[in-house]
């Protein structure tokens, strides 16, 4: 069935476990997702981004959603929209059905340039009241998502945690992204992450802090080395690069983290499946695109299979 962000999180954080929230963008992915689920018995958070919408297109990416509530009732499924960039792309996201979105006013419009801090809660504020009116959720960002470059000067981009207990009463959002370090897609870490670059101790001051709020960790994944060898074995080529180890978001759940964005892990694991599975001499000849999807789809449901086990999640269906 479909349930709101708050409604699972509330839940979670009763049971002292994180939901990973996946990015999707094509129905093999919705498929392995929900298998997994479904093998663990665990809740699911699928999430659409911008560039998901461009993809697919908003009413194939609805439906898709749709099609795994309705082939699986017994799983809650929140259905997200990851990144909302203005309160008129929310209030679209929310005329659709979605049962959860992300205002994202740490970002002007352009996604692009950091916001002022009454920037974001004005925006923040104004999609809190139309998605509660109608029983939807938000997630709001206060801190920026970090990149590479600026590894060096990017404490000054971490979560504030005077700004996060403002952001909080002043909003009403139901679950809080926070910046520690992470950023979006392969490249987080140069090496193995110490919690100089991967500050999860910061998440640590915010819950003794804000003791009830659902804290959202953006750009986890964690880069395994296995798909990356995999993917370099058959013909990539993806530099030495590091994510965000599962054991470090298994500590941030202690400090309340709640909903754990992954999207890159299940693009490196579809696309070293597909890549070894085109690579083997035995399927040179081989035409039937379904088994190369197969083979990426098996690969995603494995990894999501992990990552439900991992944060505690399976069980809790
Ligand atoms: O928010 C970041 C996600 O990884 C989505 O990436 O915009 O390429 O779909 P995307
Ligand atoms: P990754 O790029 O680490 O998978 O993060 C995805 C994300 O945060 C989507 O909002
Ligand atoms: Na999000
Ligand atoms: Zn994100």
């Amino acid at each position: 069935a479909l349930v709101s962000l708050r409604q699972l999180l509330d839940y979670a954080a009763e049971h002292d476990f994180a939901v990973p929230a996946f990015n999707i963008s094509n129905m093999e992915q919705v498929q392995a997702i929900m298998q997994a689920a479904d093998a663990c018995d665990s809740p699911v958070i699928m999430q659409g981004s911008a560039g998901a919408n461009r993809y697919a297109g908003e009413v194939f990416l609805r439906h898709l959603i749709l099609a795994a509530v309705e082939q699986y009732p017994h799983i809650p499924v929140v259905m997200h929209r990851d990144h909302g960039p203005t309160p008129d792309i929310c209030a679209q996201a929310i005329q659709a059905g979605f049962s959860s979105v992300m205002m994202d006013g740490s970002l002007l419009e352009d996604m692009k340039t950091p916001a002022s801090f009454e920037y974001n809660v004005d925006v923040t504020h104004t999609v809190v009241r139309m998605a509660h009116a109608c029983g939807v959720s938000v997630e709001g960002e206060i801190g920026c998502l970090g990149a590479l470059a600026a590894e060096q000067d990017h404490r000054r981009l971490l979560t504030d945690p005077d700004e996060a207990v403002e952001f909080v009463k002043q909003t009403g959002i139901d679950a809080l992204a926070v910046a520690i370090g992470t950023s979006h897609g392969a490249y987080k870490f140069s090496k193995p992450p110490t919690g100089e670059v991967l500050v999860i101790s910061r998440l640590k001051t915010l819950q003794q802090r804000l003791p009830n709020m659902h804290f959202v960790m953006h750009g986890s994944s964690s880069i395994p080395r296995e798909w990356r060898e995999i993917i370099n074995e058959y013909g990539g080529n993806i530099p030495e690069t590091y994510g965000v180890p599962v054991a470090e978001i298994v500590e941030g759940i202690k400090y309340g983290v709640r909903k754990v964005n992954i999207d890159t892990d299940l693009r490196m694991a579809s696309t070293g499946a597909m890549r070894r599975f085109l690579a083997q001499p035995e399927n040179a000849a081989e035409l039937d695109a379904r088994k190369t999807y197969q083979a990426a789809r098996d690969a995603m449901q494995t990894l999501c299979r992990s990552r439900y086990e991992a944060f505690g999640s399976a069980g809790h269906a």
